[in-house]
């Protein structure tokens, strides 16, 4: 790590730390006034995303979550080179932080080519799974976006099977170039890249959370 993403890391991400713990029941509160709505990108990596977003969208509350040092640093810099003032950091599991917040706060969840964990014994550690569902269901708005890419076919087909047994989300893609475009905006990751590199296309999915209250989970 860089002195500068040092000093960073020691002086802005502690101000810019969310405690899952002392989060509250309004934790827009806990950005500049006059921020109209939250979203949550899971695992942001370098951050290149999330940097983005929160540029393009200043009116828009981002909490972002990655365990990985390196990343969260690198994210600081964008934070502190673009003075963005509608991130939040939870350097830790993105759980922590989705069972801590409120019902029905999140006006939509950016999950970005999570670790694939491909194989069979180790699948179940993959982010997204029926209990994920769940808990992301009981924080996220009706009509919030549930934003998934990934570059490993069988963790689309995962997440694909999961969110159909979902009472909670819909599926709306209708063509092949729903999924094989990624959303408009889209500026690329690092982990992109790499996979096209490699020669493996990615996927994008998108999901709705639809109107059934997450209190009706059996
Ligand atoms: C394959 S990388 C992708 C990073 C980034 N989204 C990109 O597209 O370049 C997956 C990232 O998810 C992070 N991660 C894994 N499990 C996580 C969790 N439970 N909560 C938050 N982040 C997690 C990892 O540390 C890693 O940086």
């Amino acid at each position: 790590m860089r002195a500068h993403q040092q000093h960073l890391m020691d002086h802005l991400l502690p101000k810019l730390t969310l405690d899952p713990a002392s989060l509250g029941s309004m934790p827009l509160t806990r950005f500049p006034p006059g921020l109209t709505q939250l979203r949550l990108e899971v695992g942001f990596g370098g951050g290149e995303h999330l940097a983005h977003e929160a540029r393009l969208h200043p009116h828009i509350a981002f909490i972002g979550c990655e365990p990985f040092a390196n990343g969260v640093a690198r994210l600081l810099v964008d934070i502190d080179a673009g003075q963005l003032t509608n991130v939040r950091i939870y350097p830790d599991d993105a759980g922590a932080i989705i069972d801590a917040l409120p019902a029905a706060c999140l006006a939509g969840v950016d999950v970005l080519f999570p670790d694939p964990w491909p194989k069979r014994r180790q699948q179940q550690r993959r982010f997204i799974s029926d209990a994920r569902l769940i808990a992301l269901a009981r924080v996220m708005q009706q009509g919030a976006s549930l934003r998934f890419a990934t570059d490993i076919d069988d963790y689309a087909a995962w997440t694909l099977a999961r969110i159909a047994r979902s009472p909670h989300f819909l599926w709306r893609a209708t063509r092949a170039d729903d999924w094989r475009q990624p959303w408009p905006e889209w500026p690329g990751t690092r982990y992109e890249a790499k996979a096209k590199a490699a020669g493996r296309p990615s996927v994008w999915l998108v999901f709705e959370r639809n109107a059934v209250p997450a209190t009706s989970i059996a």
